[in-house]
């Protein structure tokens, strides 16, 4: 990333929690939904929306000012990329997931990242703690499985399996991943461990899925629940940047164990560069979960990859997933 050198350049960061919280309003509030068959003015928005229509043009306003919606005139339009991925019922859509889990949980706990910092405090005193409460585990992992489809739907297309009979989706939460890898590999088998509320939502979208026979449910901490023995698979979908530094090995140890000589493990997760430069979605990534957890860290694939060769494994392929925020390493464990 390029040195900042312009007073206009910090404030647009000092800002920019502004923007983000406009962002979740208004996907709360539903322009880029009404604004999908076409242009409307801050009046027909404010009849389609029941927001007034003084507060509502302000919104417009800075949601223009930012991007996020074009102003023709009196009317406005979606920006490409909202008309794309944020109203409701685009082929990508994901606003959920940024409306429910950056907006309603992210967005608050990040009032502890000082507290986090210094040591003091945390928004929870560990995301086990957040999950365990039902409300908020369905908010998550709802928002979590509309942010994790389409990255779910591009790993399962470029990771052939093989003959893969059982993969073991730690972390799995809705289970997102495991239904789209278990629907691209017809004789695998999956089970997803995560923690009992959030398991209690996976069923649901495992359930529609049509695959509740095939993908197993394990209530559980990662860490401290054994897992089955002889898997060909593990995955660990964004499980070690929610973990401190001792699980994380604790975490890799398990997956190492679990797996059958010649298994495979998956992990997919944020990322920083090897030298550290970037990118920004990644390295702010791992730095909310400070506000979750003081012995948070991040890592770039090069440095977990080292963790993985500690372990034992061999990594083999590092790719990225989503770009400019999260990569996939595929790694090995030796066969006899
Ligand atoms: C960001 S979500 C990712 C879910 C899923 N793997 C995906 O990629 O869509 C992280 C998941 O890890 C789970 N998790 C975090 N720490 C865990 C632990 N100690 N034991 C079990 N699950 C854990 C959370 O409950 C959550 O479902």
């Amino acid at each position: 990333m390029r040195a900042i050198t312009e007073r206009r350049e910090l404030s647009s960061i000092a800002y920019g929690f502004i923007a983000s919280k406009a962002l979740f309003a208004a996907l709360g509030v539903g322009p880029f939904t009404h604004l999908a068959s076409g242009p409307r003015t801050t009046a027909e928005l404010s009849h389609d929306t029941g927001i007034a229509a003084s507060p509502l043009q302000t919104l417009l306003h800075a949601l223009s000012a930012v991007g996020l919606i074009v102003a023709e005139g009196h009317s406005y339009t979606n920006a490409p990329a909202c008309q794309r991925y944020l109203a409701q019922g685009a082929p990508d859509e994901f606003g959920e997931y940024f409306r429910l889990q950056l907006g309603q949980q992210i967005y608050p706990a990040l009032l502890q990242l000082d507290a986090g910092l210094t040591g003091t405090g945390a928004a929870s005193d560990t995301f086990a703690d957040l999950l365990s409460r039902p409300d908020e585990a369905r908010t998550f992992t709802a928002a979590q499985h509309a942010g994790s489809r389409g990255a779910a739907h591009v790993l399962a297309k470029r990771t052939p399996l093989g003959g893969a009979r059982t993969m073991l989706d730690v972390g799995g939460g809705s289970g997102a991943l495991s239904i789209a890898l278990c629907t691209r590999n017809p004789r695998l088998r999956a089970a997803v461990l995560d923690f009992p509320a959030v398991i209690d939502v996976a069923r649901t979208y495992i359930d529609e899925a049509g695959l509740g026979a095939r993908i197993d449910l394990l209530s559980g901490d990662a860490v401290h629940t054994p897992w089955p023995a002889d898997q060909d698979v593990v995955l660990l979908s964004y499980l070690l940047s929610a973990l401190g530094a001792t699980e994380i090995d604790m975490v890799l140890a398990k997956a190492y164990t679990s797996l059958a000589a010649g298994g495979l493990l998956i992990v997919h997760d944020f990322m920083i560069h090897d030298d550290a430069s970037g990118p920004a979605s990644a390295a702010l990534w791992f730095l909310q979960y400070l506000a979750f957890r003081g012995d948070g860290i991040s890592f770039s694939a090069g440095a977990l990859s080292g963790r993985l060769r500690h372990h034992g494994f061999t990594p083999a392929e590092t790719e990225v997933l989503i770009p400019d925020t999260t990569k996939t390493i595929l790694a090995r464990k030796a066969s006899p």
